[in-house]
C-alpha cells in the first residue's frame, strides 16, 4: 500500500499547479481541481471545489457516464453545507489487498482501489467542515460523506442530501417505484430514464456502450437513499433519503460517515453482476475466530402450503405448523441433503387476519398442537436445523419489547437461524420500511440475533447494501417480489422474464431469498389465476442463476418425492469458491457458472424469459485438460412453461474446458448443470 499526501494551500492566485501524478490537482482562484483514476485506469473522476459548490464527474473509457454533479446537504437550522468551502488538504493512497469471505459467491476477493480524500472548511460563516471520500475501482466509484468532529456541527438533522447523478445519456433504465405500499416487491419496470420519476436502487442503466447501477454500500445509522428524477433535465437523478414521519432525513451528530454512493461500471450489464464493489466499500468483520454457527445451507418449511391456501397460519383445523408436519419435513430433509426446515406460524398470535391489526405474536410460546420441543429435539436426532421465524407484522415496539428473549428462546432449543418479516404498509403505523427508523431497527435485530448465535434471513426489511462482510450473521434478505407472488398473489403472480431481470438489479445488492424449486404446477385448486411462470428445468438453474447462502427448496415434500430432478436439488451447495456470470442480457436471459466451494465440481444455471431460444456456453471456466462428467437438467422438446412445464430431460455427458455446449431453453425455460470432477 502505498500512501501520498498531497498538500494545498489556499489559493490566491490565478496560477494552475499541475502535478502530474495520481490524482492530479488544479489549483486557481476561483476553483480546485481533482483527478482521479481506476488502477486500470478505465475509470476516471474529476472534483472541481469553487465557491458556488462542490462538483464531481465520471468517465469510463473517456467517454463521460456523470456529468458534472453536485454535492452537499441542507441541515435542519443551518445554511446549507454545499459551497462556499476551501480544500485545506487532499490526500491520495492505493490499495490492494485479497480477502476471503466467511462464505459467499467468492472464497476470494480482490480489493483494489485509488482513493483521494479531500478535507474542506467554509470559508465563511460557521466554517463547517466536510471530508469526502472517492474510491475508484475498475469497476466502479464509491464515494462518501464524513462529517468530523467541530465546533459548529455537532447534534444535526439531515433535511435533504444534494448528492445528483447527472447521467450522460438517456439510458435504458430498470428499476421499481419506491414509496409504494409494497415496499420492494415490485415486477421491474423498462423505460427511458427520463420516464423515471422516483427509484429504489440498485438502478440498472445500459446503452449501446455500457451499463451503470447505482447504489449504496454499508448503509448504518442513515436513511437508504432512493433516486429521483430532477424534472427540468429529465437525467438529472438526485438522492432522495426516505424520511422519518416527522419529514426529517437524518437524525445524527459528528463525527459521522455517511454511507457509500456507489456507481458500477462495465461493458456489458451480466459483467456488474461479477462485480464486488459495495462489498469491498463495507468493513471487514471484527472476528477472532470462525463461528461455528454461521453456515450457509439449503432449507425446507411449512410454507409453501400457505402460500397456495392449503393451510393456514392460524391456529385450528387448517393449521400448518403441527408437530407431525414439521416431522414429516424433518424427514424428508434429513434423508436428502437440506440443512433446515423453516416453521412459519409457530408461535402464538397468528389468528385471522393477523396482517390487518396490532400485531399480537408472542415470540417465545408456541401454538397449541406445535411442540417446539419435541420438534427440535426431533431435528437434532436426525441432524437437521430448525429455522425458526419472527414475522413482525411491521410493529417494532411489540418486537423489539420481546426481541432479546425471542432470540434467547432460540438459543436454548438449539436454533441458530431465524427467517424474519415486516409485513404491513408502515412500521408502527407511520415510518416507512426504508428510512433510518427501519435501518436503525435492523441493526439492533442483526447484533442481538450474533449475541444469541443465530443467523438472519430477512424479508421486507431494508435493502441489502453489503453489510454481511461486517456482520456475517446477516445471511440474505428477500426484499424482491419473490415466489410467494405466484402462490397467493391476486394479480397472477410474476413474468416469466422476472427472474432474468432480478440478477442484474436487485442481485447487484446482496443474497436473494426468492425461494425457488417449485416442482408441482398443478395446485390451481385455491389458487384459479396462479402459476409458476417457469419450466422445471429453470426452477433448478435458479439455484445457480440466483445467489443466496441460504437457498430454499419452497415446494411441499410430497412434491419432491420419486422426482429424479430433485437429485439437483440434493447436489447443488449454497457456498461457492467462485462463481462468474458468463453472458446473459437483461431480462432476456444470463448464463452462470458457479464452482462448489467444498469439491472440485462446477454448477451452471442458465434460463431464458418467456421466449425459446439457444445459448452456446463455452466451458472454458473448466480446469485445463481436466474432465468432467456433465449432468444435463435440460427441457424436453416439447416443454412450455405455460402448457407443459413439467417435461425435462436429465442426460449425461464428458465434457472438458476447450467444449462448447448448446443448450435449448424453451420458452419460459432452463437448464442446470453438475459438473462433477472426474
Ligand atoms: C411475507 C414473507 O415474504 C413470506 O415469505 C412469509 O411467508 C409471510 N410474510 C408471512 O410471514
Ligand atoms: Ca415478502
Amino acid at each position: 500500500m502505498r500512501k501520498q499526501t498531497l498538500w494545498l494551500k489556499r489559493a490566491t492566485k490565478m496560477i494552475a499547479y499541475v502535478l502530474v501524478c495520481l490524482p492530479y490537482f488544479v489549483v486557481t482562484a476561483f476553483a480546485q481541481d481533482f483527478y482521479l483514476e481506476s488502477p486500470d485506469k478505465q475509470v476516471s473522476t474529476r472534483v472541481d471545489v469553487s465557491s458556488d459548490g462542490i462538483y464531481y464527474q465520471l468517465s469510463y473509457k473517456n467517454k463521460s457516464v456523470i456529468n458534472p454533479s453536485r454535492l452537499g446537504f441542507r441541515i435542519k437550522d443551518q445554511p446549507a453545507l454545499a459551497g462556499g468551502f476551501m480544500v485545506t488538504d487532499a490526500q491520495s493512497s492505493e490499495y490492494q489487498q485479497s480477502w476471503q469471505p466467511l462464505w459467499g459467491e467468492q472464497q476470494e476477493i480482490n480489493n483494489q482501489y485509488n482513493q483521494l480524500v479531500l478535507y474542506l472548511t467554509e470559508t465563511q460563516g460557521l466554517k463547517r467542515q466536510l471530508t469526502i471520500y472517492f474510491r475508484l475501482f475498475d469497476d466502479g466509484l464509491g464515494f462518501r460523506y464524513e462529517f468530523p468532529r467541530q465546533d459548529n456541527l455537532t447534534e444535526f438533522a439531515i433535511t435533504e442530501e444534494l448528492t445528483e447523478f447527472a447521467m450522460a445519456d438517456n439510458f435504458q433504465s430498470w428499476w421499481i417505484p419506491a414509496y409504494r405500499d409494497q415496499r420492494y416487491e415490485y415486477q421491474y419496470l423498462k423505460s427511458a430514464l427520463s420516464s423515471v420519476d422516483v427509484a429504489h436502487t440498485p438502478l440498472l442503466m445500459e446503452n449501446d456502450e455500457l451499463a451503470v447501477a447505482i447504489h449504496e454500500a454499508a448503509l448504518i445509522d442513515y436513511a437508504s437513499m432512493t433516486l429521483r428524477m430532477i424534472t427540468d433535465n429529465h437525467k438529472t437523478l438526485v438522492a432522495d433519503l426516505v424520511p422519518w414521519a416527522d419529514g426529517t432525513k437524518v437524525y445524527t451528530q459528528a463525527p459521522m460517515k455517511t454511507p457509500w454512493r456507489t456507481i458500477q461500471i462495465a461493458d456489458k450489464a451480466v459483467e456488474l453482476i461479477n462485480s464486488n464493489l459495495i462489498l469491498n466499500l463495507n468493513e471487514p468483520a471484527e472476528l477472532t475466530a470462525k463461528p461455528d454457527w454461521i453456515k450457509p445451507g439449503k432449507y425446507m418449511g411449512i410454507w409453501w402450503e400457505m402460500h397456495i391456501g392449503e393451510k393456514s397460519w392460524s391456529p385450528g383445523k387448517s393449521q400448518g405448523a403441527t408437530t407431525k408436519r414439521a416431522m414429516e419435513y424433518i424427514d424428508f430433509a434429513a434423508q436428502h441433503d437440506i440443512d433446515g426446515v423453516l416453521v412459519e406460524g409457530w408461535n402464538r398470535g397468528w389468528e385471522g387476519e393477523w396482517w390487518q391489526r396490532k400485531p399480537t405474536f408472542i415470540f417465545d410460546q408456541p401454538v397449541a398442537g406445535f411442540d417446539i420441543k419435541a420438534v427440535s429435539d426431533y431435528a437434532k436426532a436426525k441432524g437437521v436445523e430448525i429455522i425458526g421465524h419472527h414475522e413482525t407484522a411491521a410493529g417494532i415496539q411489540h418486537y423489539e419489547a420481546q426481541m432479546d428473549d425471542a432470540f434467547a428462546y432460540y438459543q436454548k432449543l438449539g436454533i441458530h437461524s431465524v427467517k424474519m418479516g415486516y409485513v404491513g404498509t408502515r412500521l408502527d403505523g407511520n415510518e416507512w420500511h426504508h428510512g433510518q427508523f427501519m435501518v436503525r431497527h435492523f441493526q439492533k435485530v442483526v447484533e442481538t440475533a450474533a449475541k444469541y448465535q443465530v443467523m438472519v434471513n430477512a424479508h421486507e426489511t431494508i435493502k441489502d447494501t453489503g453489510l454481511r462482510r461486517t456482520y456475517p450473521n446477516l445471511m440474505t434478505r428477500e426484499c424482491v417480489r419473490g415466489m410467494e407472488y405466484n402462490g397467493g398473489s391476486p394479480d397472477r403472480g410474476n413474468l416469466p422474464n422476472h427472474t432474468v431481470i432480478i440478477p442484474f438489479t436487485r442481485g447487484l445488492a446482496g443474497p436473494t431469498d426468492f425461494t425457488p424449486g417449485i416442482f408441482n404446477f398443478d395446485y390451481q385448486k385455491n389458487r384459479p389465476n396462479n402459476r409458476v411462470p417457469t419450466t422445471l428445468a429453470k426452477q433448478l438453474a435458479l439455484y445457480v442463476t440466483l445467489y443466496s447462502p441460504l437457498q430454499m427448496a419452497a415446494d411441499l415434500p410430497e412434491n419432491y418425492m420419486n422426482q429424479p430432478a430433485f437429485q439437483f436439488i440434493d447436489d447443488v451447495p449454497a457456498d461457492w469458491a467462485k462463481s462468474i456470470a458468463l453472458d446473459g442480457a437483461v431480462g432476456e436471459y444470463l448464463v452462470v457458472a458457479r464452482q462448489d466451494k467444498s469439491s472440485d465440481d462446477w454448477y451452471l444455471g442458465a434460463i431464458s424469459n418467456e421466449k425459446q431460444r439457444d445459448v452456446n456456453v463455452e466451458l472454458n471456466f473448466l480446469p485445463k485438460g481436466k474432465t468432467f462428467k456433465a449432468v444435463i437438467y435440460r427441457d424436453a422438446k416439447k416443454t412450455h412453461w405455460k402448457t407443459n412445464p413439467e417435461a425435462i430431460e436429465i442426460i449425461t455427458q464428458r465434457v472438458q474446458s476447450d467444449d462448447l455446449l448448446k443448450l435449448t431453453l424453451k420458452p419460459g425455460g432452463g437448464a442446470a448443470i453438475r459438473f462433477v470432477a472426474l
